[in-house]
């Protein structure tokens, strides 16, 4: 049997120690091309926010499973550990998916429990998830009817999109308060923009009860094989104008950010004083989230 990491509280326990926080703002990633910063972002900006004092869910929709990764998780590697896939398969309830975030690989010598700070885990069976969800009766509300359940168990959800606007993104948008639009700097990444407007715009016309808007914008400077200079500068400028009430503080681009990836450590951990490290403390304040007394 694996040894539990120090710190390491099942959720369960710590639902039943209560109080119970109230109502989450919920946040969902989006973008629908990939390498956009959207798991970098949400692991970070979840990992400040439980560090300035609030209880923080990260949900993992993804089959690529990078930000269950980046918590410290393989989930396909852990006997008996329930997954997204096994609620979508009806095995298994949301809350059992929820497990405490690490600094470390689960297993690892010297890997700890991140305070305040949980996910919900992916799978790599995801990849059936659009399919299995799309014949469905309220197949766009699947997510949004597992996340309520576990609403007044935190103050702050994210949810960390694959790189698409498909099923699965529709119920996370349907599912969220907000959406944070995350671009790397560039016209075509801009242009990307306006089709998430777009399609939130569908999804309040279509279905009923959709909160959900494009809230703020994310600016990741993101490595690209692309060359930049002037249109690069260009169209930085180009989306803080279009955008300009929405725009999180930017993302400086930072050798740490893949570094601590492979650490399986959130920034604040792996590199404490770094620059990309305070990005993500400014924009978790942009947020709403500052540090708060403990409760
Ligand atoms: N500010 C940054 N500086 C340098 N590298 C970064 C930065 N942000 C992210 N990266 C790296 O860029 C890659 C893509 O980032 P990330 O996985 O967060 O994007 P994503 O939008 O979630 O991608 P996907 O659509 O595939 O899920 C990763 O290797 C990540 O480590
Ligand atoms: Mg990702």
């Amino acid at each position: 049997m694996t040894t539990l990491p120090p710190g390491y509280i099942p959720f369960s326990e710590v639902l039943a120690a209560g109080p119970l926080p109230g109502e989450a703002r919920i946040f969902a990633m989006v973008n629908q091309s990939g390498g956009a910063g959207k798991t970098t972002s949400a692991v970070n900006i979840a990992a400040s926010a439980a560090e300035y004092g609030w209880r923080t869910l990260i949900v993992d929709g993804d089959a690529q499973c990078d930000a269950s990764v980046a918590c410290g998780y393989e989930p396909d590697r852990l006997e008996g550990q329930a997954t997204l896939y096994d609620v979508l398969l009806g095995v298994a309830n949301f809350e059992d998916t929820i497990v405490p975030a690490l600094a470390g690989a689960f297993g690892a010598k010297g890997t700890v429990a991140i305070e305040n700070l949980y996910i919900a885990l992916a799978s790599e069976q995801l990849e059936d998830a659009e399919q299995m969800l799309a014949t469905r009766v309220g197949r766009e509300f699947w997510l949004r009817g597992l996340i309520d359940t576990v609403r007044g168990m935190f103050d702050l959800i994210i949810i960390d999109c694959p790189g698409n606007l498909g099923l699965y993104v529709v119920n996370a948008i349907v599912a969220s308060d907000e959406v944070i639009g995350c671009v790397k700097p560039g016209w075509k990444e801009l242009r990307a923009l306006t089709r998430i407007e777009l399609k939130i715009e569908e999804l309040q016309r279509v279905l009923a009860g959709v909160k959900a808007f494009l809230g703020k914008v994310l600016v990741v400077d993101v490595p690209t094989t692309r060359s930049q200079g002037a249109v690069y500068d260009d169209s930085r400028k180009s989306v803080a104008s279009a955008y300009t009430d929405r725009m999180l503080p930017t993302v400086r681009r930072s050798p740490r950010i893949p570094e601590s990836y492979a650490a399986q450590k959130v920034l604040r951990i792996f590199d404490r004083t770094g620059e990309a490290t305070q990005n993500y403390y400014d924009i978790t304040k942009a947020l709403g989230f500052p540090r708060r007394k403990q409760r």
